[in-house]
């Protein structure tokens, strides 16, 4: 089946009087999700760093480029698919860790929802650190699809490596070790409200239900959850540097992907030091404000990233923004708040539906303007818009 075929079957069940039940728009989707969600949920997703421009700057920094289409290439079939460390996917598109997103369903357990998704849709999840049900319970989920662990490297290095040993006997593809998120960004959307939903106990299950994790506590998670939020916030954020890297690259011989690199001199040094993927992005620009957005970064990180993997995400909202992407050099394109949304709306029907609505715009865009495969959509099938 093709990406595009979820345009008629939406046609199709209008013949019978049916509508999807959700909107088919991230305009349209946002204000409802938004309004489903609790208010500290609301801040938590749709708040970013310093007053949001550089969050904004991530979305609009697609409508600069426009592509060229290409007639009476007789594009009637697509191959979307891409290979990703050995394992060849059905799409570039992954959806990227959201540490809340457990909250994120009405009924608490978005973590398994979003896995569920994978599952029906074959697009990977990678999972955070940061989720309502333990890891193990998550990769339960994911059906034939692969699955990534996201990585907050705690300071307690014993506490690291057991994370990334369960990550990897739980069937995870890849280990994805996020660097711009040992220390908090200035978010006043959640400072107006005193609000971060890990302190108050949250989406902390992968370090209560840790070996490593209890053995520091003098009593156990359930017996007093105070003192294990406690250790938690003592053991989060590790501001790691390039010494740190031999080590994190000793503890796996799954491929390992750096999260946060925008800059070309910082992909060439991880490549130096072995790593196996760079994913460039900036949060969502959730962390930093005042920077570039991330689509600007991607041409430059591509070029130093040689022939490793890039992964991308920050600003997607449209199948068009996947294809742009990859035009500008990405491997996969990640997914955030636009899952979530759909996540907070209708499950993991909701997901299914953002998702597939990705590809089929992503796949028809591909089919109208004469790109066959992802191989033909190179940077000279874009023009900056002025
Ligand atoms: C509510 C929320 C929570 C997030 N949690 C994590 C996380 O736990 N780990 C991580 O690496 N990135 C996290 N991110 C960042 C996403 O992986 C991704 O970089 C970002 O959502 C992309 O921006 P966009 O959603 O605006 O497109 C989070 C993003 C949001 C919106």
């Amino acid at each position: 089946m093709a990406f595009a075929d979820y345009q008629n079957e939406i046609y199709f069940a209008g013949l019978h009087g049916v509508v999807p039940r959700l909107p088919m728009t991230y305009a349209d989707l946002e204000p409802p999700a938004q309004a489903a969600m609790t208010p500290s949920v609301r801040s938590y997703v749709a708040g970013g760093a310093g007053d949001e421009h550089t969050q904004r700057a991530n979305v609009t920094a697609f409508e600069q480029w426009g592509l060229v289409p290409r007639m009476l290439v007789g594009a009637k079939e697509r191959d979307l698919s891409v290979d990703l460390f050995g394992m060849r996917l059905p799409s570039p598109l992954f959806m990227a860790p959201i540490g809340v997103i457990g909250l994120c369903a009405q009924d608490g357990h978005g973590d398994l929802a979003t896995a569920r998704a994978a599952a029906r849709t074959g697009v990977p999840m990678i999972a955070s650190t940061l989720t309502v049900d333990p890891m193990e319970q998550v990769t339960a989920e994911f059906g034939g699809t692969p699955g990534f662990f996201q990585l907050y490297t705690p300071t307690d290095r014993d506490l690291a490596e057991s994370l990334v040993r369960r990550a990897e006997k739980a069937g995870f593809k890849g280990i994805v070790v996020t660097l711009d998120t040992w220390i908090t960004g200035w978010r006043p959307r959640d400072l107006a409200v005193s609000n971060f939903p890990q302190l108050r106990g949250n989406c902390l299950a992968n370090y209560t239900s840790d070996p490593v994790f209890r053995s520091r506590l003098a009593r156990s998670p359930e017996d007093d959850p105070q003192a294990a939020v406690a250790e938690w916030a003592r053991i989060f954020g590790n501001p790691l540097t390039w010494d740190d890297l031999p080590w994190l690259r000793s503890i796996t011989d799954l491929p390992l992907i750096l999260k946060g690199i925008c800059h070309p001199d910082d992909a060439r040094r991880a490549r130096d030091a072995g790593v196996d993927g760079i994913y460039c992005s900036n949060h969502g620009g959730r962390q930093a404000n005042g920077g570039l957005p991330a689509l600007d970064a991607l041409p430059e990180v591509v070029e130093a990233a040689d022939d490793m993997p890039v992964l991308f995400d920050s600003g997607i909202r449209t199948g068009v923004d996947v294809i742009k992407a990859i035009a500008l050099g990405a491997t996969a394109v990640g997914v955030g708040r636009p899952y979530a949304y759909g996540l907070a709306l209708d499950g993991a029907d909701g997901i299914v539906h953002v998702l597939r609505s990705l590809l089929a715009e992503a796949d028809l865009v591909m089919a109208v303007d004469g790109y066959p495969t992802l191989a033909d959509l190179t940077p000279d099938t874009l023009r900056r818009i002025r």
